[in-house]
């Protein structure tokens, strides 16, 4: 814990010295703001409804480890489904008992580091994807778990994990090729938007679904071919007149009669990735029955593949230098929503937001 000179206390070979300065500047400067404990938010039962589920706490420091970083978040992003299902006890591949810290991507600083720790400095600006490492306002974590960036800013949540999953579920699953036709759906969300800018590097002809102008302004800016406003057009008309071959690979996040649309039209070997169902989070799983879809896929040798990114860890490393890379390049264009989350307080509202459905980027909520 940061108690008064606990962080201060000297490591004696001459080769920390150094580290004890940036330490002792650091623990002083926690200690001069009295600043002795910090806040998280946790999932303190399950529940149908976040806000219900969910709690603030305030929590004393802990100093880092040999091995560890001590990082202060600035900014966290925010996956409004991941965290209402995981507080239903509707994730299981992970199956948490409460209570369990929430969250997931952050941006921060360095504040304090383990003295075996030799890549980063004080003030260096770091990138965290640790489940639990994102609602709460600092972090231990493994120097190992995080990655270096140029600056603290929330842009780079667009990235990481969310622009990796965007690029990891149409490589690796959708098997993407080139002059093919994509459809992303919720494509000016902070996943979509990712995903339809891929696709079009890639060289083929992307359709992107959306429910306001603003939203499709946006996906104008990202190079989109096809906008549909499902608001205002009919997702499965427009599909069926304009592309009467079929999509070739569909990167679906929004389920419901959308996943059943884009099931309908999919070409001759056509891929549709299922990303999420983000139209049946905020509301209990719809219980369905209907004629089972083999009939639909066989005739036409049509897939329907499940995504989930931490099946596909071993891509997460070329994936994220890959995207960092074209960001940092001018040849990837990030959204973060403008909306202003502020604190810990915020997040149940931000996540809310989210599945909502208004959000034009990466919802983020600020430190
Ligand atoms: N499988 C994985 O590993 C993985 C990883 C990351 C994200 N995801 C999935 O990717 C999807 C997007 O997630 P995100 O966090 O990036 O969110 P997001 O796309 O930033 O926000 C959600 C968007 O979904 C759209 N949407 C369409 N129908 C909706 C409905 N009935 N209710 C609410 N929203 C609706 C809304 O835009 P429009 O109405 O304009 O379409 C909304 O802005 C989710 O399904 C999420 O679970 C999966």
């Amino acid at each position: 814990m940061i108690v008064d000179g606990a962080l201060t206390e000297s490591i004696t070979h001459p080769t920390f010295e150094i580290l004890n300065v940036a330490l002792n500047v650091c623990a002083n400067l926690l200690i001069s703001m009295n600043v002795k404990s910090y806040k998280k938010l946790i999932a303190k039962q399950l529940n149908q409804d976040f806000k219900s589920a969910v709690e603030i706490v305030e929590i004393p420091f802990t100093q880092p480890t040999a091995n560890e970083l001590l990082i202060q978040n600035k900014f966290a992003g925010v996956n409004g489904g991941f965290d209402t299902l995981l507080c239903r006890g509707d994730v299981p591949y992970v199956n948490l008992i409460p209570p369990f810290d929430l969250g997931v991507e952050a941006v921060g600083k360095v504040v304090a580091m383990g003295e075996n720790v030799k890549n980063f400095q004080i003030g260096d600006a770091v990138i965290t994807t640790a489940r639990g490492g994102g609602y709460r306002e600092y972090q231990l974590i493994d120097a190992n778990l995080a990655v270096k960036a140029q600056e603290a800013t929330p842009e780079l949540l667009t990235l990481m994990p969310t622009g990796i999953s965007a690029l990891v579920a149409l490589e690796q699953v959708g098997e993407m090729k080139s002059n093919e036709v994509v459809l992303v759906t919720a494509a000016a969300g902070g996943t979509g938007h990712i995903a339809v800018q891929l696709a079009k590097l890639a060289g083929n002809h992307v359709i992107g679904t959306c429910s306001s102008e603003a939203k499709a302004d946006l996906l104008r800016e990202l190079g989109c071919d096809r906008i549909i406003n499902y608001r205002t057009e009919n997702l499965n008309q427009v599909l069926k007149q304009e592309y009467p071959n079929g999509i070739n690979l569909i990167f679906e996040c929004v389920g419901k009669a959308v996943f059943d649309t884009c099931v309908d039209n999919l070409a001759v070997r056509g891929r549709l990735v299922v990303v999420g169902f983000i139209s049946e989070y905020a509301k209990e799983l719809e219980q369905i029955t209907q004629p089972r879809i083999y009939h639909q896929l066989f005739w036409k040798a049509a897939s329907v593949r499940g995504f989930l990114m931490p099946h596909y860890k071993e891509y997460m490393a070329e994936g994220r230098d890959r995207l960092l890379n074209l960001f940092y390049t001018d040849k990837l264009k990030v959204a973060v929503d403008p909306k202003q989350f502020q604190g810990i307080e915020s997040i149940p509202n931000a996540v809310e937001y989210l599945l909502s459905g208004q959000n034009c980027g990466k919802v983020v909520v600020r430190f």
